[in-house]
């Protein structure tokens, strides 16, 4: 039993590097980037459309979705901004040149994003108005930044 778990870790460890690679091909940071946003995307929906009164409002559910939010805007995305996957560069990428390179407003932006998802969180499975209430300075971050750094179709 114990050898078993011994040859079990150690062949994990073996495993470890080849999972931990860096991404480096443009193609993948794009999709990392595109899966990224919408990732971001299907946690607002259901917030989304429970502000508008598309959908009940339920506590759990606003809650549960606000957290993935807050936590998914708190991850870590310089990786997904590298050279070569800016619109122009490679096909399908909407990203404007100058997110690449502006890297402390596109901080900034993410910054914003983190703050307003996080007081989000702390509000969104209290009720209904505390949602609305926090929903606008979200909806302000992400307009923000693809109004500035998102070729329109
Ligand atoms: C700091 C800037 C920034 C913030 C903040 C941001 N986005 Fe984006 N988003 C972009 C850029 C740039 C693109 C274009 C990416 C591309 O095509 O490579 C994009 C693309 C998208 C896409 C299209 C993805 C695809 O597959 O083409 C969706 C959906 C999206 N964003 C949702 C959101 C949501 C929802 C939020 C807020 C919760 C948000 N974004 C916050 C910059 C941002």
């Amino acid at each position: 039993m114990r050898k078993t778990l011994i040859a079990i870790a150690a062949a994990a460890l073996v495993a470890a590097p080849a999972l931990s690679e860096n991404i480096s091909d443009p193609e993948e940071i794009l999709t990392a980037r595109h899966g990224y946003m919408l990732l971001l995307a299907n946690q607002l929906a259901p917030l989304g459309a429970m502000a508008k009164g598309e959908m009940p409002y339920d506590a759990a559910t606003a809650a549960r979705a606000a957290a993935s939010l807050a936590a998914l805007a708190s991850v870590d995305t310089s990786m997904l901004w590298a050279p070569g996957t800016e619109e122009g560069a490679i096909e399908d990428s909407s990203a404007l040149p100058e997110i690449l390179s502006n890297t402390a407003d596109r901080e900034a932006r993410f910054a914003e994003l983190t703050t307003a998802s996080h007081t989000l969180s702390a509000a969104a499975g209290t009720d209904l108005e505390g949602l609305k209430a926090a929903m606008g300075a979200v909806g302000q971050a992400c307009g923000g930044c693809h109004k500035q750094y998102r070729k329109s179709e």
